[in-house]
């Protein structure tokens, strides 16, 4: 018998698509999803175990990690970037006070841990084209401290105490199951759910701002091929620059466009949402994550949003 999976803030954007996947790879029972939040109607609790997991109470993670024979800890609890720049204070006790008491219960406990970094992780100082792996990160936002800090504070786990500590830096996810919960690339998925219900949609980045995508069915894949790559290839650990496709509000309108006649994009600029995908990279190098682990992203543009409107068409008219 394996030990078994933890993932915390399960009922997120990521964790709602990662724990089936996960499950149905490793067995139900073998994946305990966990949140601070209780969902009606979620089909995380009905197939497998789920906990009350609030990541800044270390007595918490201890006791499931323990009660479950947890070896492996996928960290999703955080705020995201808009909503941390709404409330930093909150967001450094939860993106730092939880990471370091999840990688305190994983030293104790001798479990592996992934940690999604961000694009948030680089500043207005890192070069915007072809972002190198290793680079500068200066980043002017309270999200992006954390993941700064978050990444490091991984990397020093791993070798201070021999945590095996594994991360990607995420572009913006792009998916139907979830709602995004708060970042500033949340734009590209709100307008699909526009374009199914109403054929038009107002945006709050402005046309022009090209910024790094991935669809969720990657984003679950990198997590998954990461974890079970072969330590002994891994050069870096936290956290390998992760991407798909690079696009603007104009270019994804007009991809939708072909799908959804009479389609029309304005915009309403958010002048805060617009400051952090303007500190942001246009697109990253994820040239590390392909040599030491095969990261090969199966979605492009044209993929994703053909999926994601037939899906999203598909979900909309279940819920009616
Ligand atoms: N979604 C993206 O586009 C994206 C991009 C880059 C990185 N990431 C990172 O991936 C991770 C997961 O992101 P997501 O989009 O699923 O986020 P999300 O906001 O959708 O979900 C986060 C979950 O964490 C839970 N949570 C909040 N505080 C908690 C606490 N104290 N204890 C336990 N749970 C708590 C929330 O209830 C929520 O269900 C985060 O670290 C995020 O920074 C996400």
């Amino acid at each position: 018998m394996t030990r078994r999976i933890l993932v915390t803030g399960a009922l997120g954007q990521i964790g709602s698509e990662l724990v089936p996947a996960l499950r149905e790879r490793y067995g139900a029972e073998q994946v305990v999803a966990s949140d601070i939040r209780m969902m009606a109607r979620n089909d995380l609790f009905a197939h497998g175990p789920f906990e009350f997991v609030d990541c800044t109470n270390l007595k918490q993670i201890q006791e499931v990690v323990r009660r479950h024979d947890v070896g492996t800890i996928h960290h999703l609890a955080a705020l995201l970037s808009a909503v941390a720049e709404e409330k930093p204070q909150v967001a450094w006790d939860i993106n730092m006070g939880g990471l370091y008491r999840v990688l305190e219960v994983a030293r104790q406990n001798r479990c592996a841990v992934f940690v999604p970094s961000s694009i948030g992780a680089f500043g207005p100082g890192t070069p915007r084209v072809g972002t190198p792996q290793d680079t500068i990160q200066r980043p002017t936002t309270m999200y992006g401290v954390t993941k700064v800090a978050g990444e490091l504070l991984c990397d020093y786990y791993h070798h201070r105490f021999g945590v095996d500590t594994r991360g990607v830096r995420f572009p913006g996810i792009i998916s139907w199951t979830a709602p995004p919960g708060g970042g500033t690339t949340d734009y590209a998925v709100e307008i699909f759910y526009e374009a199914v219900r109403h054929g038009r949609y107002t945006c709050f980045l402005r046309g022009d701002t090209s910024l790094d995508m991935m669809y969720m069915p990657d984003a679950v894949q990198a997590i998954i091929q990461l974890m079970e790559a072969d330590p002994a290839r891994l050069v870096h650990r936290n956290a390998f620059n992760v991407t798909a496709m690079q696009f603007t509000p104009e270019l994804l309108a007009a991809e939708i466009a072909r799908h959804v006649d009479g389609f029309e994009i304005d915009y309403q600029v958010d002048p805060v949402r617009q400051a952090i995908a303007d500190s942001w990279p246009d697109s990253l190098d994820d040239s590390a994550a392909r040599e030491e682990w095969g990261w090969s992203p199966r979605y492009d543009l044209p993929a994703m949003t053909a999926e994601m409107l037939e899906n999203l068409r598909r979900k909309l008219r279940a819920d009616d």
